[in-house]
């Protein structure tokens, strides 16, 4: 009889072979992309007049999840459109696809360049392993715990600017030392200095505006912005495609990612990936990332991620998994 380590180690061998797959999927649905791209879209609305979707969207849905469901039966899936029409977004302790056939798809219809396929796996919950393709340039992101993460097989790493804005006594304070068991917070103490001041003022920062347009929710969108830029940061930038913003997180190449009203399809393979790189994903509160609460803040230090979730505002929106019971 298999010990439960080498089950583990079976089971680990096993995503390794579904990470394969995921790569393959993306490419392939990359290229579908890269074709209707050029051509007019046939566009309509979901949950709001913003919330686009297209006939690509929903056909590269189709073509990823019956491709890993002929290979992968007993697996369950979560994807944007099937969720859009209706099927419930649940997340169990099943191996589990959480997709994104488009992510950027109001780029999409715009033929703005900022498109990618996005494809998480989790198990117990746990997410697994991320693959984010963006379909333009060809740039494939790919991370699997415990192994790095890589753009085009070049390993990435997080930029380490930092807020520096927290004391010990802040942090302690706010609750967040008692995180212990999220991964992000094992570094939350050996980073902080007593006495800390607050310095944003090189940081490049990411965001995106999220489905709701309601006067209310702007005030506190661009009251979000409005603190951070009194923080003297260098920048914001909106790209229009959450998982690209959270992969530019991951090179380095942006210090940090904060929104609102997101899905777990654009966090998802995400999240591993700035994890990966050494980067932290927590939620808005300040704890642990809830892959269900469309929301989130992601650093390169755990420093700059708490200190934006202290500055910023909270923007509700239902939970993915409001249906799933
Ligand atoms: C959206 C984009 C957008 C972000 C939304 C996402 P979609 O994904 O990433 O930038 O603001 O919250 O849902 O609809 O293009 O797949």
């Amino acid at each position: 009889m298999a010990s439960s380590e080498e089950n583990e180690m079976y089971s680990k061998k096993q995503w390794e072979g579904c990470m394969e797959i995921a790569v393959q999927t993306a490419r392939t649905a990359g290229q579908v992309i890269r074709e209707a791209f050029k051509h007019e879209k046939e566009v309509s609305t979901k949950s709001s007049p913003v919330d686009l979707v297209t006939e690509t969207d929903r056909l590269v849905e189709d073509l990823i999840i019956s491709s890993l469901r002929e290979k992968y039966p007993s697996h369950r899936f979560i994807g944007e459109e099937s969720s859009a029409a209706g099927e419930k977004c649940l997340l169990t302790d099943s191996p589990t696809w959480i997709i994104d056939p488009i992510d950027g798809t109001c780029n999409f219809i715009h033929s703005f360049p900022m498109v990618a396929v996005s494809i998480g796996f989790a198990v117990n919950k746990e997410l697994e392993f991320g693959v984010i393709y963006h379909c333009l340039d060809e740039n494939l992101y790919t991370a699997r715990k415990g192994h790095g993460a890589f753009c085009n097989g070049i390993q990435l790493q997080v930029s380490k600017e930092t807020a520096d804005a927290f004391t010990h006594g802040d942090l302690q304070r706010l609750g967040c030392v008692n995180y212990a068991s999220a991964a992000e917070s094992l570094t939350i103490t050996s980073h902080l200095k007593d006495g800390a001041q607050e310095d944003m003022s090189k940081a490049l920062i990411l965001t995106e505006i999220g489905a709701k347009r309601d006067p209310a929710t702007l005030k506190i969108f661009s009251g979000n912005m409005e603190r951070l830029l009194k923080a003297q940061v260098h920048g914001i930038r909106v790209i229009g495609s959450a998982t690209l913003a959270l992969c530019q997180v991951a090179s380095g190449a942006a210090d940090a990612y904060y929104q609102f009203g997101l899905h777990c399809w654009d966090i998802a393979a995400a999240a591993v990936i700035i994890r990966e790189a050494g980067g932290n994903v927590i939620d808005t509160s300040g704890g642990p990332l809830d892959l269900m609460s469309r929301r989130i803040v992601a650093a390169g230090t755990v420093e700059m991620a708490h200190y934006i979730a202290q500055e910023i505002q909270t923007i509700t929106y239902e939970r993915d998994d409001h249906n799933a019971n």
